[in-house]
């Protein structure tokens, strides 16, 4: 089986169930408070150890109980954590997630040890990337290590994907370096600056990506599916009926489970499929890696994959 590097966060998500989200100068009573393992980085490296993947992720955590239940609920599903540094001064990223009754929610990260994922760090452990087959990164730390990990990425021959996740200006070095990008309709927007609001704008949108050098770009649509738009054309990918009750990690998990199919070598059309079985599970859970499925609950498609 072939090798995922996921390089990313690692975030103690608190989340809060709550009627709506708070508008500016709002104050809203909650009744409790859960703490669930999350971070997109560990949530798509977690993704993919418990969908069967072989899998390693680098990242950062502090020296304290949060850290270490990031590493342990990861070394659980198989994923690799050896190089994973743990960091005394730092405490390990928190994310503050408010989920209203729609299942929508709003996520502020305090970034803690994930802003010490820098270069120096990518640069010795380098090795793991010519280990692996392909490289998955978010942007939940700093963007010049994710350059430079795409970069290096790219230097090496392996497949590189971006989920341009919280959406920033890229540099066009990124871009270059990036074979699959996927952004959800809002990033894709705020990546471009254009309008999205139709599928003819973003099919315009994505291809404006293709022109600034990344190899294909998957837009998720939420319940609306995925759309694949490449130099050959686009494709769009109806998404699936179900009752949604939290959308947290549900890009982190299309992410990680297109990688996996990506990765072993099926069309982008075949990944873009699975993954849209994947994440219609997650919204139908509560949590970050609590909502994510194993292989025997994502359907026959599985069965493509072991
Ligand atoms: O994508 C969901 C994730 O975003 C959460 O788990 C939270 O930690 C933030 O990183």
């Amino acid at each position: 089986m072939r090798k995922i590097l996921v390089i990313g966060s690692l975030n103690m998500d608190q989340v809060l169930q709550i009627e709506h989200i708070p508008v500016a100068g709002e104050t809203i009573l909650c009744q409790d408070m859960k703490l669930v393992c999350g971070g997109k980085g560990a949530n798509q490296a977690f993704t993919c150890g418990r969908l069967g993947c072989h899998v390693e992720m680098l990242g950062s955590v502090g020296q304290d109980e949060n850290g270490s239940a990031l590493l342990a609920n990861l070394k659980g599903e198989g994923v690799d954590t050896l190089h994973i540094q743990r960091l005394p001064d730092y405490p390990t990223g928190m994310a503050v997630i408010a989920v209203e009754k729609t299942g929508n929610n709003s996520i502020l990260v305090i970034q803690g040890a994930n802003v010490m994922t820098d270069e120096a760090y990518i640069s010795a452990n380098i090795d793991r990337i010519q280990a692996a087959d392909a490289i998955v990164l978010q942007l939940e730390i700093p963007l010049p290590t994710v350059t430079f990990a795409a970069r290096e990425g790219k230097k090496a021959g392996k497949l590189v994907i971006l989920d341009p996740a919280p959406a920033a200006e890229l540099p066009d070095e990124l871009y270059h370096c990036v074979d699959v990008i996927k952004p959800n309709e809002t990033e894709l927007g705020l990546l471009t600056g254009m309008p999205v609001g139709t599928a003819e704008e973003i099919e315009r949108a994505a291809r404006r990506l293709l022109e600034r050098g990344v190899g294909s770009v998957v837009v998720t649509l939420g319940g609306a599916g995925a759309m694949l738009v490449h130099n050959g054309g686009s494709v769009l990918f109806p998404g699936k009926k179900v009752e949604v009750v939290d959308t947290t990690a549900a890009g982190d998990s299309f992410t990680a489970a297109m990688a996996m199919f990506l990765t072993e070598g099926y069309s982008l059309e075949q990944a873009i499929t699975f993954a849209i079985e994947v994440a219609a599970v997650v919204v139908t859970r509560p949590g970050a890696q609590s909502s994510i499925p194993n292989v025997d609950e994502i359907g026959e498609i599985h069965e493509l994959f072991i």
